[in-house]
Parts: C-alpha cells; structure tokens; sequence
C-alpha cells in the first residue's frame, strides 16, 4: 500500500483526489493537508465518517512518518515550501499545482538529488493534454508560426496556464525563436496580441463553466492546423496522477512531466 498524503484536499481537485486515493486499492489515505480545513480528522466531513485520516493545517504540524506520496493540488504561493518540505522529509512530492517558477523549480531538483527522492511536476494529468502537447511538438518542426489558446474556469489563480507555458516551451525545443505578426502591428488595446513566449503568443481565456481546455493553432502558407483538446471534467485527471503515484517512489529525481512515466 502506498500512503498518500493529499495536500489542498478542500479544493476541487484535492477533493477529487481524495475519492480516488480511497477507491484505489493500492493506495491509503494516510493524511490531509490545507490551511482551509476546521476539522482535525476526516471523520468530521459527514461523507468520510468512517474514516480515521488526521487532518493538518500548517506546514510545521505535519507528521512525516507513514507517507511514502504527497499528492499537492494546492496554490502557485503555497507550492514550493510544499514541495519542498516533502522533499526533506524524503516524501515523494507528486505535484499538479501550477506556478512553480523554473528557479523553484531546478532548486527543488537539487533538494531531490541531495534526498536522493523522486517526485514529479505535471502541468497537466490529462493524457490528452500530454498527447497535445507531443503533437505540437512534432508539428511545429514544419509550421513554426504558432499561437495558444488556453481556456479555464474563472477561479483559477495563475496565467497563462502550466500546460500553455509548458507546450510552448517543448515546441521552443524544435524551432528558431522568431517574431510573428506584423513588425509594426500596433495594439490599440494593451495586450490584445497576448504573452509573448519567444514569439510565440499565448492567450489566457477565463470563462464560468470552462474546466481546462487548450488550442495550438499553427499557419503555414495557404494551410493551417488546429491541435485541440478538452478536460470537462476533474476525473480526467485522476488516471494520471495514479499512474504518477504508483511509480514516482522507484524514481530518484524530479521529473517535470506526466510523460516521463508513461
Ligand atoms: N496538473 C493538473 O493536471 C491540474 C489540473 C487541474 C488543476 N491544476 C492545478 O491545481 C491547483 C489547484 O486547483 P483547484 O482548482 O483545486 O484550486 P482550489 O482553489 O479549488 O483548491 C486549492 C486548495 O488549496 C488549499 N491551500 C492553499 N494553500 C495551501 C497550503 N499551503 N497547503 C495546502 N493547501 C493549501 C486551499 O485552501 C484550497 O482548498 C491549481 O494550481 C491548478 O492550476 C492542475
């Protein structure tokens, strides 16, 4: 059995994490984790009464011992020290949170290499969101003009999204940096044309009933290509963030990305 310690476990994905952690009969719910919660064991939360989870509220607080996993959906301020802490404490940190800076990202790697613990950053559990992101890879070696659109429900806190960022720094990977547009296209309103990754511009749309969705759009001349994929629902991302937990305790480093345990 693996003991997983569920971290932002009153949000809406940490909540979905909870009922998959407890479905799973590989893995045991040892602990909860968020500043938000009142209660001091699950056992309080009417649909989890029979249960005897201890439920923390600081950071400090958190007994190491008996958790082998910390599953963190939480906020882009809370994740580092989060990471971070599970890392010292040779806890496996599974990490879906986004935000992390990339300076947070390779001193984490180090306090990883240093606890000789593996963990893992995924932008996205998606596995179509990881197939999006390998296909624009591959398809922006032939088009390299390319935009992003990423689509969220409006609570979300960070912008341009983990996987929008993410997807434009694999297809970086593959193409010359290079301005597109018109050099001298104006904006009538400020930052109609978007973020600028190395030229590439990505959109950040927030809607009420959106859940995680995002589009590569590539134009080549005479041609173009749509690359689209939807998450409707938090489910979506639950085989992911299994997968992830069932291998990240025979790895030895931080990974950043669900394909690198597929
Ligand atoms: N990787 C993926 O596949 C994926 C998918 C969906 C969402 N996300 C990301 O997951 C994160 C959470 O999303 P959400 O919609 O569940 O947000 P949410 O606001 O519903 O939940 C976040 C929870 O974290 C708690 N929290 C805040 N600080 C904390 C701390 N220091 N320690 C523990 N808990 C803390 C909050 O009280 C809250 O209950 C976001 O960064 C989002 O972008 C990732």
């Amino acid at each position: 059995m693996v003991k997983i310690l569920v971290a932002g476990f009153k949000g809406r994905m940490g909540n979905t994490t909870v009922k998959m952690v407890l479905d799973h009969p590989g893995f045991e719910l040892a602990a909860v984790y968020d500043p938000r919660a009142k209660e001091k064991n699950i056992n309080e939360i009417a649909e989890f009464s029979d249960l005897d989870v201890p439920v923390y509220r600081e950071l400090t607080a958190i007994s190491c011992h008996d958790v082998d996993v910390w599953i963190d959906f939480t906020s882009p301020k809370a994740v580092f020290a989060n990471a971070k802490f599970a890392l010292q404490n040779k806890i496996s940190p599974v990490i879906g949170t986004t935000g992390l800076q990339d300076e947070q990202v390779a001193e984490l790697k180090k306090v990883a290499q240093q606890t000789q613990t593996g963990g893992l950053i995924a932008p996205n559990f998606g596995i179509s969101a990881v197939l999006l992101m390998q296909f624009a890879q591959q398809a922006a070696k032939y088009l390299p003009d390319v935009e992003i659109i990423e689509m969220h429900h409006d609570n979300k806190l960070d912008a341009p999204s983990g996987t929008a960022l993410n997807t434009a720094k694999l297809i970086a990977e593959v193409r010359q940096e290079h301005y597109q547009g018109n050099p001298d296209e104006t904006e009538a309103l400020p930052g109609a044309r978007g973020a600028n990754y190395q030229g590439m511009r990505i959109h950040s749309v927030r809607l009420p009933g959106y859940v995680a969705h995002e589009q590569v759009l590539f134009g080549g001349p005479g041609e173009a290509l749509t690359i689209r994929q939807d998450s409707f629902d938090r489910s979506s991302f639950m085989s992911g963030v299994a997968v992830a937990v069932e291998k990240i305790t025979d790895q030895h480093e931080l990974l950043v990305g669900l394909e690198n345990l597929l």
